[in-house]
């Protein structure tokens, strides 16, 4: 039986790949280097099927004029940001993403930035690789405690309700959050928490904020100046969501100026080409975009976008599609 013919842009985990082979025609990018804007394109028109991820991009120009032979584009993540939804709507291209499995992971790594910057464990762990600890003393790196200090969530989504409940139930955290919708009351009633009418109003309460809401144009420098004007002195600031939710010039300035205390970062606006001035403040703890980098995450993530790819050429509604 003809097999549909699919291309999948980076490597995948071996178990997705062996399944991806055992399923289709299926070309990989062996050299694991991010596609050019014209390899896109090309490969718009020569497969059944592109299995994108966030390191592509497909903007209007990738689609083309003609009619593309792409039906489905199975994206490997969550966020959809890097794709031209709009375009592929027109396009009559299906887009699917991989929701749920990856929410533990990456909640795990906002937890993980907040007490690295917290308990200043990047500077810590310079100071000792650079052979210049001289021994414990009373007054060396000191940090700030996590426990039962404010956590203020922007977005309160499947990721921010998991970072909710390792901080709230694990450190006792009490939490305030925003959202534009009102949560649940069976949500407020679960965490204790408190639903805040603005950003503003989650900058002034809390003593750690941290970002879950999604890329997209709508959010685009949701955070600026003049909200991070209200943070606290004391205050820090985590981001595992996308990188230009962050006006990242405006947060540099306040790191550098010490109006914000510390930063927490795993995404940067115009990644992997983050700007160099992040790597010139100590306050500013800072990952490659880790979020969902655990073995078990990623092959989940794999496994559902080959689910959703499998059901549309069988002819059933991909289980997670976004249009
Ligand atoms: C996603 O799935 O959108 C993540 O950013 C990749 O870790």
């Amino acid at each position: 039986m003809h097999k549909p013919k699919i291309l999948v842009t980076r490597r995948w985990p071996e178990p997705c790949e062996a399944r991806l082979e055992a399923l289709f025609d299926v070309t990989f990018n062996t050299d694991n280097q991010p596609l050019t804007p014209a390899e896109l394109r090309n490969a718009m028109h020569d497969y059944d099927a592109v299995l994108p991820t966030v390191s592509d991009k497909l903007p209007a120009e990738v689609f083309g004029e003609a009619p593309p032979r792409c039906r489905i584009l199975g994206n490997f993540g969550v966020g959809f940001n890097h794709i031209d939804i709009e375009a592929a709507r027109q396009h009559g291209i299906i887009v699917t993403n991989t929701p749920g499995v990856l929410t533990e992971s990456t909640a795990d790594i906002a937890m993980m930035l907040m007490l690295m910057a917290a308990r200043r464990a990047s500077e810590g762990e310079r100071l000792l690789r650079a052979g210049q600890w001289t021994g414990w003393h009373p007054t060396q790196l000191l940090g700030t405690q996590v426990t039962r200090k404010t956590l203020g969530l922007i977005g309160f989504g499947r990721i921010a309700q998991a970072m909710a409940t390792k901080a709230h139930f694990g450190f006792g955290m009490p939490i305030v959050f925003y959202t534009p919708r009102p949560a649940a009351p069976e949500l407020l009633e679960r965490f204790q928490a408190r639903q805040l009418d603005s950003i503003e109003a989650v900058m002034r309460e809390a003593d750690f904020v941290a970002l879950h809401c999604p890329g997209s144009a709508a959010n685009y420098h949701l955070i600026k100046a003049e909200n991070l004007a209200h943070m606290k002195s004391s205050a820090i600031l985590i981001n595992t969501a996308r990188g230009d939710v962050i006006d990242n010039q405006a947060l540099i300035a306040a790191l550098r100026e010490r109006r914000i205390a510390a930063a927490g970062l795993d995404v940067y606006e115009g990644e992997p080409n983050l700007d160099p001035a992040f790597l010139e403040l100590d306050n500013a703890v800072l990952l490659p975009h880790l979020g969902s980098a655990t073995n078990e995450t990623r092959v989940a993530m794999g496994m559902m976008a080959i689910d959703n790819v499998e059901a549309f050429f069988k002819g059933l509604p991909p289980p997670n599609r976004v249009v």
